[in-house]
């Protein structure tokens, strides 16, 4: 039985102390929540969020790390330094990351290993353009990002990746993929995935939609067939509007 996940992406806002005053209104608001609720909020937050999530029902995640354990990388955090401060999980391959810092889907593959190696849960990132969608070449593109995001991962760590099937068209806009859009793919990704392991390791990985989840549209969109949860960037910075999504 796959466990809804609603994830916060809060991208490059919030400072240290307004991550914790944001985390600490969230905390009352989630209790008792039945789903399990993530934050990701910037490395320098992650300390300060990781203290005042402690007790609670909010786990932490980072928005990136490097592929590498360490060295020569000026600018760049490595997954030993992530779990040293207790963070859980991480998103990997954010098509703002693909877009504006060249992520490419070898380097989100190694970004995966090396997340399951330090007993970080990826959050794997994934979606079509307009113009891929437009060109009818969704499916296609979304398999070929999977197959090498999931290269040389057994089924034993597959299970504990979480993927994130993020239109791009949907982010950040306004424009929600319907349920029935959004749940489609969410299904050939599932059947993509069984390909490449088998039914049950399909079955037991947790896909997210994101791409402008609101409050309003959370519940429908998490009772889909294939649907287990959302990547929220925008409502995320919102405590009244995430704890709703969040009890969605
Ligand atoms: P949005 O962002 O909810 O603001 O569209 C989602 C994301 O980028 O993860």
């Amino acid at each position: 039985m796959r466990k809804i996940l609603a994830a916060g992406n809060w991208k490059m806002n919030n400072t240290p102390s307004q991550a914790e005053a944001m985390i600490n209104e969230l905390k009352g608001k989630v209790a008792g929540c039945k789903n399990d609720v993530l934050i990701c909020p910037t490395y320098v937050c992650l300390p300060a969020a990781v203290k005042a999530a402690e007790g609670s029902n909010i786990k932490i995640g980072a928005q990136n790390l490097h592929f590498e354990d360490k060295g020569a990388f000026t600018g760049e955090i490595s997954a030993q330094m992530l779990k040293e401060i207790g963070v859980e999980y991480v998103i990997i391959g954010h098509s703002e990351r693909r877009e504006y810092f060249a992520e490419t889907d070898d380097t989100v593959n190694a970004k995966v290993i090396q997340a399951l190696k330090y007993d970080l849960i990826p959050v794997l990132c994934c979606g079509e353009s307009l113009k891929q969608r437009e060109d009818t070449i969704t499916f296609d593109f979304i398999r070929s990002q999977i197959k090498i995001a999931f290269r040389g991962i057994s089924k034993e760590d597959a299970v504990k990746i979480v993927v994130a099937y993020e239109p791009i068209w949907a982010i950040g806009t306004g424009k929600v993929a319907t349920s029935e859009q959004a749940n489609e793919v969410c299904k050939d990704i599932r059947e993509c995935l069984a390909g490449i392991y088998d039914e049950e390791t399909a079955a037991n990985i947790r896909i997210l939609y994101g791409g402008s989840v609101n409050k309003d549209c959370a519940a429908e969109l998490f009772a889909m067939s294939d649907i287990d949860g959302g990547l929220v960037g925008g409502a995320s910075l919102k405590p009244d509007d995430f704890s709703i999504i969040c009890n969605a």
